[in-house]
């Protein structure tokens, strides 16, 4: 089979077209004939060697795409070999023909719903889903603030956080990018090349603050979010795209009274992949009913893997890419 394989940790650039013996699954895995995969940041930070997990040498990197069952392992019951699924691979691997993945971490999609919408949709829509309603439990009324509001995970949750009733303020670096959060459900937007971020928080929230803050990029714009939490708030931690991981001064979350959230989807569906599949299986049937559709930036070849991340590194890319092998 193709696959997209690293042999060395470094730029995304080096990752070269390879044939390679296609696997067979394990006892309780399933082989996948992979149709649609999604790009995603951390697989760039895969490759580069600056994710929190380092594989051994070669790999192929990769953590979702949807296809088709083509062989089960002898105690998998639950399906059968055809199905249309999704599926999380925590070993990686999906940049290729086919993979292998543990049966935990396949979720049924529904006919309504095409391959590149469904291979699109776990990782960043996985990620805003788990971190607004379990980690933050988001109230309808409530305001959520959503920083890099035009990228994967931020699009996603401005698109959750209006499906569920939030007042979505949406942050992002260019009135482009602006215009995609509002078009996918933002209610306002800060342009943060331009505006004063605190400020317009601020006068946006009639000086309350947020009661929740979806941060994937971390940076610098975090010593405007450190003061712009509403009291019973919660600023949800999802990533540091900006590459620099921010300090807070403890005595903010104090006197303001708010909570600073963790929130990591790959543990989360390793850790309690029944919840796992019910957040997915409510996700699958937003997307057929139309109640949210994921941005699809681009649908590349496989072999343009290298484009599709460096794209996202030069933080080009507005909701998702995804790759056809
Ligand atoms: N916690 C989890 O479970 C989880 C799951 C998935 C991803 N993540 C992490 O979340 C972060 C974002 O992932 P994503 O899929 O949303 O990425 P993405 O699609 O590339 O979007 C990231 C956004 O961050 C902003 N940004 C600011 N500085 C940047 C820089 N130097 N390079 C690139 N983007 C920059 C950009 O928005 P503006 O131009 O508007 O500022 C960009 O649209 C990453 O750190 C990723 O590892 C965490």
């Amino acid at each position: 089979m193709k696959a997209i394989v690293c042999q060395a940790f470094g730029p995304v650039e080096d990752l070269s077209v390879q044939q390679i013996p296609e696997p067979a699954p394990g006892a309780d895995e399933v082989l996948i004939d992979v149709a649609s995969v999604g790009v995603n940041f951390p697989d760039a930070l895969l490759v580069r060697g600056l994710y929190q997990v380092k594989p051994s040498f070669p790999f192929i990197p990769g953590i979702e795409c949807a296809g088709t069952i083509a062989a089960l392992g002898k105690n998998v019951t639950t399906f059968t070999v055809g199905d249309r699924v999704a599926a999380m691979s925590p070993q990686f691997g999906t940049y290729a023909e086919a993979v292998v993945v543990p049966a935990s971490h396949i979720y049924p999609i529904p006919e309504a719903l095409d391959f590149d919408h469904a291979g699109a949709l776990l990782c960043a829509h996985g990620t805003a889903y788990h971190a607004l309603v379990q980690r933050a439990a988001l109230r309808s009324g409530e305001t959520l603030l959503v920083t890099g509001a035009a990228g994967g995970t931020g699009l996603a949750a401005v698109q959750i956080g209006h499906a569920l009733g939030a007042h979505v303020i949406a942050a992002c670096s260019n009135d482009e990018k602006l215009h995609t959060a509002k078009q996918h459900g933002a209610d306002v937007a800060i342009n943060t090349g331009k505006d004063d971020v605190r400020d317009a928080i601020k006068s946006l929230t009639g000086g309350a603050g947020a009661d929740v803050i979806f941060d994937p990029v971390g940076g610098d714009l975090a010593k405007s979010l450190a003061r712009s939490v509403g009291w019973n708030g919660r600023w949800l931690v999802i990533g540091f795209a900006d590459g620099a991981i921010p300090k807070v001064p403890l005595n903010l979350p104090l006197v303001k009274g708010y909570s600073i959230v963790g929130v990591f989807w790959g543990s989360f569906c390793d850790r309690d992949p029944a919840q796992a599949q019910t957040n997915h299986g409510q996700l699958f049937e937003m997307a057929a009913s139309g109640k949210l559709t994921p941005h699809l930036h681009a649908v590349m070849p496989l072999n343009e893997a290298p484009c599709a991340l460096s794209q996202i590194e030069q933080r080009a890319v507005q909701g998702k890419i995804v790759l056809n092998p």
